[in-house]
């Protein structure tokens, strides 16, 4: 009945992890986002399992953290023993506050400061993927002794995603690219500096990518510069990190990609290349961010008013919007909602899910189909487990809602809702 397993219909009302939404939000107030942890460790499963059986020397997932970043994630995902991709010093002071094996944290990004490599160094953190000339030199310069790195490369593939969630492409501001000569310049460059070791390579094509044509592409292009570049300089790489991107169903229609099969098809090209071409197969990385989480999460709201505009369209308004979920104000994103006592009646009702803030654009969703409603309903949200609570803002000075996670049938607080206090507590 729904795209997400964690969720079913007792009684009437829409259940997350065997509770039932209606007391989640009599207990916790709205809007909150909920989340259940056996779905995110299932999901971390389906990519452990899938290294274990494609990757011939072996490899790791990392939790793309940017899609969800508080210390409870760290826990879960280190218990489940994934690595994580970090992209600035707060989700890395956020690992090492949740005790996360900072070895196996990844420090990613495209404008690395001076202290966000300091504060990595210091921290012994297990690798930085480097995007640009500036940074070696900076690490170079930063770093004591030998520093592992990945060089991120360009691969130049056009993922047909959203374009602002396309990295792959030459024209990108992240990364080296293949095509221009410039992403053998700076391995060279890489390997004549003393405190560089140049671990491997890394690429991420873009995002919510829901074919497989682009992974196998990437993979290929990827192997076959690891032979281009043992070809000039007789060095050869041994770790690939292929990036995230796996695409998930956030609506009925969205045709999904079987995740196990995507990193089998992006193992199995790397291993015909490196047969093909005299190299030993690399130590290979993923880095899942939204389908490990995505699925796994909902936003529960209360409505405040229910608009019919005679000959025009309908407006839901909730109690949060734009300051919890940003994605359709930025990306156009879709979602499929739920009013959580009559989820057992048919979806008639056509509207506009609209949000609370000063701002005519603050959706959630445009034109969907939910149960017929009214002021007081408690209205969820579907598959926000990613990149909402991550991309959250004040705006407007509306505190961010909580997260409770759903453990064995019972609701704990993983964050607390941001109190008023929280809103001046740095304002002089
Ligand atoms: N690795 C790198 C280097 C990345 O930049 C990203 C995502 C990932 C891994 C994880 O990608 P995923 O598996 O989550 O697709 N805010 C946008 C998504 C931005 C993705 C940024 N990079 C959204 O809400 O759709």
């Amino acid at each position: 009945m729904f795209i997400n397993e964690c969720l079913n219909i007792k009684n009437g009302h829409l259940n997350i992890g065997g509770v039932d939404t209606l007391d989640l939000a009599a207990e916790f107030g709205t809007p909150i986002y909920v989340m259940d942890e056996q779905t995110i460790r299932k999901n971390c499963r389906v990519y452990t399992e899938a290294v274990k059986k494609y990757a011939p020397n072996s490899g790791m997932v990392l939790f793309a953290s940017k899609a969800l970043s508080f210390k409870g994630i760290y826990k879960i995902v280190a218990e489940e023993n994934l690595g994580s991709d970090i992209v600035s010093s707060g989700e890395l002071y956020t690992a090492i506050s949740a005790g996360f094996p900072i070895e196996r944290a990844y420090f990613h990004g495209n404008n690395k400061t001076y202290s966000d490599i300091k504060f990595g160094i210091d921290n012994k953190i297990g690798c930085f993927v480097v995007d640009n000339m500036e940074e070696l030199d900076a690490i170079n310069q930063i770093a004591a002794k030998k520093q592992k790195i990945l060089l991120r490369i360009t691969p130049g593939i056009d993922a047909h995603t959203h374009k602002a969630v396309r990295t792959g492409n030459v024209d990108s501001k992240f990364g080296t690219p293949i095509a221009t000569g410039q992403a053998i310049e700076i391995a060279k460059y890489a390997l004549s500096l003393p405190n560089i070791e140049l671990a491997g390579l890394h690429c991420h094509i873009g995002s919510q990518i829901l074919e497989y044509e682009p992974f196998i592409l990437a993979a290929d292009i990827m192997t076959r510069f690891i032979a281009e570049i043992k070809k000039i300089t007789g060095y050869e790489i041994r770790e690939l990190n292929l990036g995230g991107g796996y695409g998930v169903r956030y609506i009925e229609e969205h045709i999904g990609i079987d995740f196990d099969t995507c990193i089998k098809i992006m193992c199995d090209t790397v291993v015909k290349n490196c047969k093909e071409n005299d190299l030993q197969i690399p130590y290979l990385i993923f880095e899942p961010g939204r389908s490990i989480v995505a699925n796994a999460g909902i936003t529960l709201y209360t409505i405040g008013s229910v608009k019919e505009i005679t000959g025009f369209k309908n407006y839901v308004s909730v109690d949060g919007g734009m300051p919890d979920n940003p994605r359709y104000a930025l990306y156009g994103s879709v979602y499929e909602a739920e009013v959580c006592g009559r989820a057992d009646e048919p979806k008639n009702f056509e509207c506009t899910l609209a949000g609370r803030c000063c701002e005519s654009g603050d959706f959630i969703a445009e034109n969907i189909k939910v149960q017929s409603c009214r002021c007081g309903d408690i209205l969820a949200v579907l598959t926000t487990g990613a990149y909402n609570y991550s991309m959250a803002s004040n705006y407007n000075r509306i505190p961010r809602p909580p997260i409770i996670m759903i453990k064995d049938g019972k609701p704990y607080i993983a964050v607390e809702r941001e109190s008023f206090e929280d809103l001046i507590k740095n304002d002089k």
